[in-house]
């Protein structure tokens, strides 16, 4: 059978990294606050010439050369983002321009932080069906383009960056245990919970771009129930039992969500790829930039059972188990 197999991860982040106490300067906020209740220490603030596609693009030339390929070599570029560089064409469409790839389809899938799942997912079924063979999945924002600066409820917990990965088709033997690839994956939406977290704009009601609105509270709420649902689900889809999952790689949006979800689970927390204290929430970018970081300090290792996970806005949540 064929199985997407993980080849190469990559990352960027602006050059611009933030501390809290540069944002209690701005906001009555502080750092001890934001520690506390989120576990967020810096994130990462695009400058004028750092956009979703130009860390994209970055993140993309990483996992390319971690794959050991040329540009050229890619068929399929899904990039997942509710910040694109703008309305139309298109991100994934830039994001091969700059790598200089002539031809292949490129397309961008909004579904807000667990949009990385949902690439995942997409390009996963693209690749078993035989229509593809080599697929570059991004995950890419710039929220901080998106947030009000004045709203200290949302602007100390979001950060700007992108993550890559290349899946390639590969032939495996489905009786192997060891067999390497995607082995499930698992996706929801609700849409009734629209308005717990949401932008208050968009090109075909406003017309102008809106910022971020969130109620915490009930995310936090919903986050914890929804993800280890969907863990529990993707993990027992896959054959395995939590005891054999060797890392989670959650979506980084509040140290107490990925603490709680753990817990639920039975999972140790030296099993969880925490990053959110370097980065904060990153969206769509989050699972990637965290799977990059494991991968490259070699905590991550060929043959482990990695699963990812995220919930975001719509709200969606979805879960992804692979050996890597
Ligand atoms: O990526 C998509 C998924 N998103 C999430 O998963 C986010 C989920 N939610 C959360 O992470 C948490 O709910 C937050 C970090 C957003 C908030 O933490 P919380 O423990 O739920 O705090 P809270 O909203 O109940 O606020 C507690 C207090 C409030 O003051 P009062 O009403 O008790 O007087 C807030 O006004 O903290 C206040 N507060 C702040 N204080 C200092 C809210 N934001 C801040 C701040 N600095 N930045």
């Amino acid at each position: 059978m064929i199985r997407s197999v993980l080849i190469g991860t990559g990352s960027a982040l602006p050059v611009r990294r933030v501390a809290n106490a540069e944002l209690a300067e701005q906001v009555d906020t502080s750092d001890e606050w934001i520690v506390e209740r989120t576990g967020i220490r810096f994130r990462h603030i695009a400058g004028p010439d750092e956009t979703t596609a130009t860390l994209g693009a970055d993140a993309a030339r990483a996992a390319i050369a971690a794959a050991g390929l040329a540009a050229t070599d890619i068929d399929l570029i899904v990039l997942a983002t509710a910040t694109p560089d703008q309305t139309f064409p298109a991100s994934a469409t830039k994001v091969q321009a700059m790598l200089g790839i002539g031809d292949c389809v490129a397309f961008d899938v909004a579904a807000v932080c667990s949009g990385f799942l949902y690439a995942v997912q997409v390009a996963d079924a693209m690749i078993r069906a035989g229509v593809h063979t080599r697929a570059l999945v991004i995950g890419a924002e710039t929220f901080s383009r998106i947030l009000d600066w004045e709203d200290r409820t949302t602007c100390v917990l979001f950060g700007d960056g992108a993550g890559a990965i290349v899946l390639e088709a590969q032939e495996v033997d489905a009786a192997d245990p060891a067999g390497r690839g995607i082995l499930a994956t698992s996706l929801h939406a609700d849409g009734r919970h629209n308005q717990l977290l949401y932008v208050d704009g968009g090109p075909s009601t406003t017309g102008t771009v809106g910022k971020l609105r969130m109620k915490g509270k009930e995310v936090f709420r919903h986050a914890v129930t929804n993800l280890a649902a969907v863990m529990g689900e993707v993990v027992a889809k896959a054959g395995l039992t939590s005891d054999e999952v060797d890392w989670v790689v959650p979506h980084q949006a509040n140290a107490r969500i990925l603490d709680a979800t753990a817990r639920k689970l039975g999972l140790p927390a030296e099993k969880v790829v925490m990053t959110v204290d370097q980065h904060a929430n990153t969206s769509a970018a989050s699972v990637p930039l965290a799977l990059d970081v494991a991968v490259r300090d070699g905590r991550i290792r060929p043959g482990q059972i990695v699963v990812l996970e995220a919930m975001g806005g719509g709200f969606t949540w979805g879960a992804a188990v692979l050996r890597v």
